[in-house]
């Protein structure tokens, strides 16, 4: 069918044609919006999936509704484990917000404070921006000390007192959140310990992989009565359906039931397959209703795109010592596995690859949600394994020079 009125959206972070089967938590997540911009309580929440299932579309789907009801908002992604990110971000996305709640009224004494803040926090950790330039005449010392979990919970405390002052209140939408530093991870648990307990009108969502849960209790222990962590899985049989047919059907086209079946089946509900699917199944199929034959014709297509894509650029990155412990894993199928038998797939022990264990948990490959378990954070990971490296090598210790 014409690829011109293809609807589907396959790629990172895009908007799908049908925003499909997020009910229960787009609803807590309204309801701890609007108790937080009237002064109640609500619990920050933190969104765990694995790749592919729509994170990060929800998020932004949140984060819009925050806007929408009239919060002030600073949404960012943090790109790496490298640390260090969260200053060098949050600082001129900070700094729009005063600028803003500025022009609500005239610079308050409470809006100087966060302007003061704010210049503190950039120069203890060397960030440079186009500084807030009103009045300034805050406490010169506070947020900083250089001491990431000391200064960001004054930093941001100072900014939801401005913004409550302005009627309004501070939402932060944080993206793969796993790679956050661990000071940084214990400074935002902090700072939510203290929106708490002083009622400062703040809440963080957060998105990210499966792991974070364990990060932050490490960082902060109160971390677990202070977030929530709904869980972004694969789509229920009938969301995912609503998924494909929703934009079919608004280009006047349909799926028969098998083909649609297929498609659920093959998808097994993951987001990012269904919108790949769809998008090959349309361009496949010569005419409506799209039937099982057009998907099993669009097999090839299908495969050879999320190779290239979604599979293999997350390979890539990984050095060849990460591949083969990948392909051991894979060699044990979809898992979670033992890490002992991991090791032992590739003819060692646990202690011998545990670095390039590490490796993968801190690149967001794999993790570890309970003690000595492994999974693969990407959907459907092991088949790709086993076809881009079919032979397991045994593991060879290097040798030392
Ligand atoms: N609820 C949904 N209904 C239909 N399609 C969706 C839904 N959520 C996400 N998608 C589609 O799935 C794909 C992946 O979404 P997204 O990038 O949000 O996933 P993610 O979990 O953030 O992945 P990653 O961990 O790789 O960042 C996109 O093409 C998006 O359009
Ligand atoms: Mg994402």
């Amino acid at each position: 069918m014409d690829p011109r009125l293809n609807p589907f959206a396959p790629g990172a972070g895009t908007r799908p044609p049908a925003f499909a089967g997020r009910d229960p938590i787009l609803e807590a997540a309204d309801i701890a919006l609007d108790r937080q911009i009237a002064g109640r309580h609500a619990n920050s929440m933190i969104l765990l999936g694995l790749r592919g299932v729509g994170k990060t579309v929800l998020l932004n789907r949140l984060h819009q509704e925050a806007k929408a009801k009239g919060y002030e908002t600073v949404r960012l992604e943090v790109p790496d484990a490298a640390g260090g990110h969260l200053a060098r971000m949050i600082v001129p996305m900070l700094d729009t917000v005063l600028r803003r709640l500025d022009r609500r009224r005239d610079a308050g004494a409470r809006l100087c404070q966060a302007g003061a803040n704010l210049a503190n926090f950039a120069a203890a950790f060397k960030v440079s921006y186009q500084g807030f330039a009103l009045g300034l005449d805050g406490d010169g010392l506070t947020a900083g000390s250089g001491n990431m979990e000391a200064d960001l919970p004054d930093l941001m405390r100072a900014v939801w007192e401005a913004a409550a002052d302005r009627g309004t209140a501070l939402g932060l939408f944080i993206d793969e959140v796993q790679y956050l530093s661990k000071p940084e991870l214990a400074a935002l648990a902090r700072t939510c310990h203290e929106a708490a307990q002083q009622g400062g009108r703040f809440l963080l969502i957060g998105a990210g992989l499966p792991q974070i849960a364990a990060l932050a209790g490490e960082a902060k222990s109160y971390a677990e009565r202070l977030f929530t962590y709904p869980e972004v899985g694969p789509l229920s049989p009938d969301a995912a359906r609503e998924a494909l047919t929703r934009p079919v059907e608004a280009e006047g086209a349909a799926f028969t039931d098998a083909a649609l079946e297929r498609i659920v089946a093959d998808t097994q509900g993951y987001a990012y397959f269904l919108q790949s699917w769809g998008k090959f199944v349309w361009d496949e199929a010569d005419a409506s209703p799209i039937t099982e034959d057009d998907v099993i014709r669009a097999h090839p297509a299908i495969r050879a795109d999320l190779d290239q894509s979604f599979f293999r650029t997350r390979f890539d990155r990984c050095s060849a010592a990460e591949q083969q412990y990948l392909r051991a894993m894979a060699e044990l199928g979809p898992g979670p596995h033992q890490t002992g038998d991991v090791a032992r797939a590739l003819g060692t022990e646990s202690s011998q690859v545990a670095n390039t264990r590490r490796k993968l948990i801190e690149s967001g490959m794999i993790y570890s949600q309970r003690h000595g378990e492994t999974a693969f954070t990407v959907p459907l990971f092991d088949t790709f394994m086993k076809r881009t490296m079919p032979d397991l090598v045994p593991y060879t210790p290097r040798k030392r020079a």
